[in-house]
């Protein structure tokens, strides 16, 4: 290994001592959010670990985190070559490949113009204010309706295997145009597998940094590539379908409006970064991915929480028969009006924190952070479940506490707290689904909670431990569902 000369003024990275060939794997362990929580407390908000023979920069504690990602952005904002990112969209995805910064930014620019537009464009009833609520309530309504259902026929169901396929159908809406319904196999068994993506993607997997691993006989990772392999074919088919359809006057959807980009580009000459078809149209891949996955992750642990604290999903009940009824469907705007649904959709995040990291990121040129020197191209984790736990920032971190989001009387939201909570990421690289992706998960819980009362098995324990991965998920469970008195279910 070449050593690099560190600049004068600058310190070497502190860290664990990395042994030979694996270098700090095993401490590393399976749950890495806490064995690198617990690194921080002995070697500070920046310092470095080695998993294999490559140095991984470790960033944790707001202030660092911060630092890092607003005030040294540029620096922070590119992705390491992984292993894994290979097999993402075909190794072209806008969130995990390694392109340049320009194309990079090209396509974020794209994505999110795309994602806002087709947001908040109307849909086809003037009874919702734009088409994600539109999406949103009726995906609810069909969900309620499925679970009844489920209910009828078992006597209870596995939250993320129903919630998953609703919230596929929304992004799909957005994305492709269209829904599947709840029995399609192609769809049920692709999203239903997230759970195997998640785990490979995690920061930390060791294949992504250990070359020998890839060539061992491991089953994750045969599913993993298998996994993206059928989810690619049907974006692929998603697309082809819509180029045979296209029609220029008519743009339906998200993928239509990448399609026409490209046709417009070829008439502008001055367009200064170039960017392939292929890497344009895409772009939906990595929203519709990001999409469903992340969303259902969250409602799903939403829905584990109700039952974990009943006298919660009361108060929450409560909150909704006051301030909205019974008699309409919640709406986006009703936001404001429910404060507890709020605080209790952060405390989610915050307590879960089930997007432990970031996907990582990797520096753009040398610079240094802290005092310490981080060369070029080195690999970083940056730990948003430290600062969602840390006992500096919030008091008594592991209990679950939706009050220490409210103002003192309880009867509003303290926003100045929301924005310590940290699952979207910071800066050049954080989520442009941010506003979807809250929005979703508020719109369907009210709807669910209104109409629905969420409980377990009786004599069950639920298991809340959480199985590490890039999106970390609560153990598959069964539960049961009785409707709101004044509800009557669909098809009763
Ligand atoms: C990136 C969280 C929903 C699209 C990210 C990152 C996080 C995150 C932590 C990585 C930030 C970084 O690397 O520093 C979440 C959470 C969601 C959510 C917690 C829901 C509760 C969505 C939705 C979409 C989306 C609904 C799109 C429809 C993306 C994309 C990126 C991203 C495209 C990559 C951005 C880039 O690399 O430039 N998200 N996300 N996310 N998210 Fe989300």
């Amino acid at each position: 290994l070449m050593r690099t000369k560190i600049p004068e003024g600058l310190q070497k990275l502190p860290g664990p001592k990395p042994l030979p060939i694996i270098g700090n794997v095993l401490e590393v362990g399976n749950n890495p959010h806490l064995s690198l929580t617990a690194m921080s407390k002995c070697y500070g908000p920046v310092f470095q670990i080695q998993i294999g023979m490559r140095p991984v920069v470790v960033l944790s504690g707001n202030d660092v985190i911060r630092q890092a990602l607003l005030k040294q952005g540029e620096e922070f904002a590119g992705r390491p070559d992984l292993y894994s990112s290979r097999f993402i969209g075909d190794g072209k995805s806008l969130a995990f490949s390694t392109d340049q910064v320009g194309v990079w930014r090209a396509r974020r620019k794209l994505a999110l113009s795309a994602l806002r537009t087709f947001s908040t464009v109307q849909g086809e009833s003037s009874e919702y204010s734009c088409a994600l609520e539109e999406h949103i309530s009726k995906e609810g309504l069909y969900l309620i309706e499925r679970l009844h259902n489920v209910m009828k026929a078992d006597g209870s169901f596995d939250p993320f295997r129903h919630i998953v396929v609703s919230v596929a159908n929304v992004i799909c809406g957005i994305c492709f145009g269209r829904r599947y319904s709840h029995d399609d196999d192609e769809l049920v068994g692709l999203v239903n597998l997230s759970d195997e993506f998640g785990k490979i993607v995690g920061s930390g997997n060791p294949a992504d940094f250990i070359p020998f691993l890839r060539i061992l006989p491991s089953t994750t990772m045969k599913k993993f590539v298998a996994i993206n392999a059928r989810f690619n074919k049907l974006m692929k088919k998603m697309v082809n379908d819509h180029y045979d359809s296209f029609d220029k006057d008519n743009i339906r959807d998200i993928t239509d409006s990448l399609i026409n980009h490209c046709e417009d580009r070829k008439l502008d000459e001055n367009s200064n970064v170039q960017v392939s078809d292929e890497k344009i149209v895409g772009i939906v891949n990595d929203l519709f991915g990001a999409g469903f996955d992340t969303i259902s992750t969250a409602l799903s642990w939403a829905v584990v929480y109700l039952v974990a604290y009943p006298e919660i999903q009361e108060r929450l009940q409560r909150e909704l028969r006051e301030k909205i009824g019974m008699d309409r469907t919640p709406r986006l705007s009703d936001r404001t009006d429910l404060p507890v649904l709020e605080a209790f959709i952060l405390e989610i995040f915050r307590h879960s924190s089930f997007l432990p990291f970031t996907i990582p990121h990797c520096t753009s040129k040398d610079t240094s952070l802290n005092g310490y020197f981080i060369p070029k191209d080195t690999c970083v984790f940056v730990n948003q479940w430290q600062v969602n736990h840390d006992p500096e920032l919030w008091k008594d971190p592991s209990s679950f506490n939706l009050d220490r989001f409210l103002t003192a009387d309880g009867t509003d939201l303290n926003k100045m707290e929301g924005e310590k909570v940290l699952v979207f990421g910071l800066g050049k690289r954080r989520c442009i689904g941010e506003s979807i992706g809250r929005a979703e998960v508020f719109l369907f819980l009210a709807i669910l909670l209104q109409r629905l009362k969420f409980s377990g098995m009786p004599g069950e324990m639920l298991d809340m431990t959480p199985e590490y991965g890039l999106t970390m998920k609560h153990k598959r469970c069964l539960l049961r569902v009785t409707p709101q008195p004044g509800f009557e279910l669909p098809g009763t």
